[in-house]
Order: structure tokens, then C-alpha cells, then sequence
């Protein structure tokens, strides 16, 4: 049986990996940090077949421990302070997680079982200011925030460790990937939760930042397979993940809000609060490589993603207000 340990766990990737993993028979083990609160709303329906193994990615002998114990044949590094937005304000913590967490991983899996396949979820965040578009394995990064600077790091000692110990270290760099299981302060899951509740009448209004950042938005069930297939390749490589579509915010409200039946215009309020210092205005990622040599493609539209992130938090908010 194979064995694999996820870090982020808790997340929204975390999650459906576990999920998917587990599908294919993986003994599961997934880092866990300590929190004064349970979050295991992402991973409560699969406790009873996973393992929890603690630790933090700013502690490196809890990672070293946490790869003695499960002694992976994969390690998936998807834990990191992962909202750009925040990262204005915790930007040398964003450093610390996003960039020198990499680095304590790779060690970790270096110094107790080099021979363990890694993933790292590296970002389209880091062409930020696209040098071109669509952006490939080969577009020049300009990262625009703390967060995306901290990536590159990420990126760079990755392939690092795969040239200096040849280590089957891969990096993947994944375009935006939402699902209902999304973050509530990433902007599409604050739309939808947003549209459930202003059509349920338990809010009034929603306020939103630039509404004209364009985003290659995929669904993020899609794009953990691709996260898997790159540590079954013979060799280790690089790959960008994406629809190969950009739409704008606007775009994306204006769907939320049509599929229940209202006209956005009238529930939408720009505020500067939600503005960011320096602004990603496009991403748009081409998968040819990942077509051509992984055979993945995106298998969600950008439509059913907004409506099935509406319908989810339809339910959810009718349940639990
Ligand atoms: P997410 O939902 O925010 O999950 C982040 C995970 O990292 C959570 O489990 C969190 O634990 C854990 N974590 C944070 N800091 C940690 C620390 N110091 N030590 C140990 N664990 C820590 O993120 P996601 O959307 O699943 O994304 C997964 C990864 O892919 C992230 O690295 C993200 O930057 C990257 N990425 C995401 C996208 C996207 O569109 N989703 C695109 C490209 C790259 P808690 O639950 O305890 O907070
Ligand atoms: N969060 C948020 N809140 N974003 C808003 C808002 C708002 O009220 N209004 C407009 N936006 C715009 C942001 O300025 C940005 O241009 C876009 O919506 C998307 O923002 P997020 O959903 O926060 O995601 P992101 O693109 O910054 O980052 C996500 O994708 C990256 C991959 O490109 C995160 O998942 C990162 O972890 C990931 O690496």
C-alpha cells in the first residue's frame, strides 16, 4: 500500500487530495498544526480513515517527525499562508510559512526519506505583472504581493533540490481552483456565500474590491488529480495547471446573482477596503503541457463551478443560517 502525507490538509485542496488518495487505495496521513478550535469542517466525513500526524511547517522537528512516522512514498506540500490579500499585513509571516516552510519540507523529507516524491502547490501568483499571456512553464515570473514573492522561493528551491540531491521534486503551478469547500475571504466564495444569503434575506449587500481582475478559474476536485499525476511520472517536471479561460469578477458575480434570480447591480457596493496595494489584472494559464504530457484536463466549466458553489451555500445558509 502506498503511503502519502499532506500537508494543509485542513484546506480546500487538502481535502479533496485525501480524497482522492484514498480512492486509490493510499494509506493517508495529513499534517496537522495545533489550533484552540476544531477546523475540521473540510475533512470531518473522512477522520475515521486518515491520520493526523501534528505539527507546523515553522517547526522543522515536528516535520522530521511527522515523516519518520509516516514514512511517505509521496509528500504533498499544500500547507502556507495562502491568502494574498492578507499577506500585505503578515508579510514576513507569509515569508516564513509560504517560503521557508518549503524549504523546512524539502529538508524534512531530505534528511529522513530522500527518496519520497514531493509536490509543491506553487501559484500563478508568481507572473503577477505577466511578462505574457497565455503564461506557460516558461513565462518569467513578476510576483505583486508578499504572498506571490514567497511563492517564487518555493518554486526555485523545489526545483532546487531536484537539481542539487535529485530529489523527484515537483512544482506545480495552479491557476485559481474554487469550490464549495473554498476559504469564506477568497472573492468567489465570498460572492456565493453572499448571493445564498442576500437570497434568503439574511444579508442586504455585498461589498467587493476590483471587479475587474480577471482570473483562469478552474474546480479545485479537477485539479488535485493533476497534483497526483505529476508523482507518477517517470521523471519529475514542472507544470502549469489551468482552464486555458479568463473571466472577471465582474463575470463571476454577474452568474452568482442571475442563477437565483437577481440583478447584482442592485446589491453591490464597491469599497476601497477590499482594493490591494499592487493588483494582479490578468492570469490566464495555458495547459498544453499538462494535456500533452499528463493527459489532465479540466473537467468543470466555469459556469457549473459558480452555480454549484451557489447551490452549496444555498443549502448551507437554509440549514445554518
Ligand atoms: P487553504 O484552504 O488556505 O489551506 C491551507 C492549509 O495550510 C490549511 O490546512 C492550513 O491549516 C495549513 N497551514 C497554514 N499555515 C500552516 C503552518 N504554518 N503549518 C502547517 N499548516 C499550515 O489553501 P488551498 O486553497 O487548499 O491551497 C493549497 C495550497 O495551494 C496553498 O499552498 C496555496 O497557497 C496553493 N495554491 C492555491 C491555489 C488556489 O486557487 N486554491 C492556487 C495556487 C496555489 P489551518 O486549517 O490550520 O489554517
Ligand atoms: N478576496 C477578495 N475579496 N478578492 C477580491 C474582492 C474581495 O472583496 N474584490 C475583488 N477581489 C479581487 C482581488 O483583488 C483579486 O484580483 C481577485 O478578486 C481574486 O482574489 P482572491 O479570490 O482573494 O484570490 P487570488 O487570485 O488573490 O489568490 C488565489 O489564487 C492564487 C492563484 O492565482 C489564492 O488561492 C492563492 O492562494 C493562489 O495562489
Amino acid at each position: 500500500m502506498k503511503k502519502a502525507l499532506i500537508t494543509g490538509i485542513t484546506g480546500q485542496d487538502g481535502s479533496y487530495l485525501a480524497e482522492l488518495l484514498l480512492s486509490k487505495g493510499y494509506k493517508v496521513y495529513g499534517l496537522k498544526r495545533r489550533t484552540a478550535t476544531p477546523n475540521f469542517e473540510n475533512i470531518k466525513h473522512l477522520l475515521d480513515q486518515i491520520e493526523l500526524v501534528p505539527g507546523d511547517l515553522l517547526d522543522l522537528s515536528s516535520l522530521i517527525n511527522a515523516v519518520k512516522i509516516s514514512e511517505p512514498d509521496e509528500v504533498y506540500n499544500l500547507a502556507a499562508q495562502s491568502f494574498v490579500g492578507d499577506s500585505w499585513a503578515q508579510s514576513i509571516y507569509t515569508g516564513q510559512a509560504t517560503a521557508l516552510g518549503v524549504a523546512n519540507m524539502l529538508e524534512a523529507v531530505r534528511l529522513v526519506k530522500p527518496s519520497a516524491r514531493f509536490y509543491q502547490a506553487s501559484s500563478s501568483e508568481m507572473f503577477g505583472r505577466v511578462m505574457e499571456t497565455p503564461q506557460t512553464e516558461k513565462t518569467p515570473f513578476y510576483p505583486r504581493s508578499p504572498y506571490g514573492v514567497a511563492k517564487v522561493y518555493g518554486h526555485w528551491i523545489t526545483v532546487n533540490y531536484r537539481e542539487s540531491y535529485e530529489m523527484f521534486t515537483c512544482s506545480g503551478i495552479l491557476f485559481n481552483h474554487e469550490s464549495p469547500r473554498r476559504g469564506l475571504e477568497f472573492v468567489t466564495r465570498k460572492i456565493t456565500d453572499a448571493v445564498a444569503k442576500i437570497k434568503l434575506g439574511l444579508q442586504h449587500e455585498l461589498r467587493l474590491g476590483n471587479l475587474d481582475a480577471k482570473r483562469d478559474w478552474g474546480f479545485a476536485g479537477d485539479y488535485v488529480k493533476a497534483m497526483w499525476l505529476m508523482l507518477q511520472q517517470e521523471n519529475p517536471d514542472d507544470y502549469v495547471i489551468a482552464t486555458g479561460e479568463t473571466h472577471t469578477v465582474k463575470e463571476f458575480v454577474e452568474i452568482a446573482f442571475q442563477h437565483v434570480g437577481l440583478d447584482w447591480q442592485n446589491y453591490v457596493i464597491q469599497d476601497e477596503k477590499f482594493m490591494r496595494p499592487a493588483e494582479v489584472d490578468l492570469l490566464l494559464g495555458s495547459p498544453r503541457k499538462a494535456k500533452d504530457k499528463l493527459g489532465w484536463e479540466p473537467e468543470v466549466s466555469f459556469e457549473q463551478l459558480v452555480k454549484t458553489m451557489v447551490d452549496h451555500d444555498l443549502e448551507k445558509n437554509r440549514v445554518i443560517p
